[in-house]
């Protein structure tokens, strides 16, 4: 059955202009990005996610779009789009994108016009004329915006921005800014996208503007109309939404039907699985995951470590708050916005290899579908010497060549510059050395991802999570599928050694057998399985029934 295909799917996010570039401009290309797919096939990918790629003025790393219906120009053309697709079809990757409907650039030829009162545009943004007062706690990037409001001397007007103030929101209550949503489902969909990661979702549905207290909060009927329009498009694309709400709100973001989001990416196991490791204990993860709502069988979390922004704690109490900041981010420089960490993965852990293996276990095992960040399936570093989260979104780092094999331009006119100073820099992390290692980050996680696709039940089945005689240290969970195929996780949170017995949860299991480690399978009597764990370490099984 081809259905849900995106419960299974290893999905790899990056961006275009730091990736691979073909012709030595120093931006990154579509083109390089076609060249790269070799690779990313031959690491497992099987879906790539884009971040914004459209026409912009780039004060938001693309995130304010000019032009939805475009390709940024040093990016390529649509000609370029469409050869690029086509490649990953063939490769067997699907491709979804980013749609970023909260707002727009200010450049937007429709807020262009709004601001001039256009009857038909004036009503896409959200205006007020008195003076909106102090809305300080209501920005989304605390310290670089004071407001929500922002003047505007053509509209006489202020508008309303979640984000930075070049950002205005569109104002989706309006039925004509939902239509020109729809055209952008509709054209990238008949391009060949998969699906759209829906950027900032909890925004794009909640009432905006001076009078929000008298509106009903937050509309997520826009949420139904939008996958219902593109169901009709096409069959099995999917809408991934960005929705970092509080667990008890989640539900309300698939519908209780499973007919809004098809999955979301999971912000709130997030921070605890890095309280876990700080903490070294698997009860952040276990409370994490017993918050959670049960969510619609068509539906799927999708896990992941790092992302191209901050990594946020706000979820956490400041007290964990402080054991993470102490563990990963010690110095003020690599925090952001008063509540995250502004560092790639393999930093956060001083390069340690089972540490960062552990992480990716986690998120590989427990049912969701994992997430890259470009770069840290081979351990890139960050430069805390660019601003905000530009830290995290170096160039892709290929080989020990000039501009770590990005780009043939000189140095100085690389989008941005290349990690090349310290133990992460191209000279000793990149993807050809890394290949030849046979127990490397990458190979490693190429096995990882080649097991995880050969047992569906770690993103289908059942899970439970199951009792061990080293509750404070090991955390050991099992997935089971309807036809009684299982298989058994377990991580050692501690750095030392544990031996550790687990109960399985019923007695018809004759043997298990290992997926990674070189070991002979083994009987299980009485319903309980012996492991021995490296510090950090983590297993797989296949459990056999009688
Ligand atoms: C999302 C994106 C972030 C961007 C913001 C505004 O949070 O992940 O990178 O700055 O939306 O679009
Ligand atoms: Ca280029």
């Amino acid at each position: 059955m081809q259905s849900h295909w995106f419960k299974n799917a290893v999905i790899y996010c990056l961006e275009v202009d730091v990736f691979n570039d073909s012709n030595g401009d120093g931006i990154g290309d579509f083109v390089g990005l076609r060249q790269g797919l070799s690779y990313l096939a031959g690491l497992g990918v099987s879906c790539l996610w884009l971040l914004p790629f459209f026409k912009s003025p780039d004060r938001d790393d693309g995130y304010d779009v000019m032009d939805y219906l475009s390709v940024d120009p040093v990016l390529g053309d649509l000609g370029d789009f469409a050869a690029f697709m086509d490649e990953a079809r063939d490769r067997g990757i699907r491709v979804i994108i980013d749609l970023v409907v909260n707002h727009t650039s200010n450049r937007h030829p429709w807020f262009q016009r709004a601001r001039r009162k256009d009857p038909k545009y004036h009503d896409y943004y959200v205006w007020r004329s008195d003076p909106p007062g102090d809305t300080s706690k209501e920005v989304a990037f605390p310290g670089k915006e004071k407001s929500v409001w922002q003047y505007d001397k053509l509209a006489k007007a202020y508008y309303f921005h979640r984000f930075y103030h070049y950002q205005p929101d569109l104002n989706t209550a309006n039925p004509a800014v939902r239509e020109e949503i729809k055209k952008i489902l509709g054209f990238w969909a008949a391009l060949g996208v998969s699906g759209f990661r829906v950027d900032a979702a909890p925004f794009v549905i909640s009432a905006k503007g001076a009078n929000v207290e008298k509106q009903p909060h937050e509309s997520f009927e826009f949420l139904n109309e939008f996958r219902e329009f593109l169901r009709w498009k096409t069959g099995d694309a999917i809408l991934l939404a960005e929705a970092n709400v509080p667990p008890e709100q989640l539900t309300d973001f698939f519908g209780p039907e499973g007919t809004r989001m098809n999955m979301l990416l999971n912000f709130y196991v997030n921070p605890h699985l890095f309280l876990a490791i700080a903490q070294k204990s698997p009860e952040p993860i276990l409370r994490s995951l017993r918050a959670l709502p049960q969510i619609p069988a068509s539906c799927q979390w999708a896990y992941f470590l790092r992302n191209h922004d901050e990594l946020d704690l706000s979820r956490l109490a400041e007290p964990e708050r402080e054991d993470c900041l102490r563990a990963f981010a010690p110095k003020k420089e690599m925090q952001l916005y008063g509540r995250g960490i502004r560092r790639r993965l393999a930093p956060m852990f001083n390069g340690d290899l089972a540490q960062t293996l552990l992480g990716y276990s986690i998120i590989f095992t427990i049912p969701g579908t994992p997430v890259f960040w470009f770069g840290d399936e081979i351990g890139m570093g960050e430069d805390l010497s660019l601003e905000e989260r530009n830290s995290v979104r170096t160039p892709m780092q290929w080989s020990n060549e000039r501009n770590a094999g990005f780009s043939t331009a000189p140095k100085e006119q690389l989008r941005r510059p290349v990690v090349s100073k310290g133990r992460f820099s191209y000279r000793k992390v990149n993807v050809r050395d890394l290949r030849r290692e046979p127990q490397s980050l990458l190979n490693c996680l190429e096995r990882m991802i080649r097991t995880r696709k050969e047992y569906p039940e770690f993103g289908t089945g059942s899970y439970r999570i199951l009792e061990t005689d080293r509750p404070k240290v090991i955390f050991a969970h099992a997935c089971e599928d309807d036809g009684g195929h299982a298989v058994l996780a377990a991580h050692n949170l501690s750095d030392k050694p544990e031996t550790v017995t687990v109960h399985l949860w019923k007695d018809s299991f004759d043997h298990f057998a290992y997926l990674f480690e070189e070991r002979e399978d083994e009987r299980i009597s009485d319903g309980k399985i012996h492991l021995k764990l490296p510090g950090h370490g983590y297993s797989w099984l296949r459990l056999a029934p009688r």
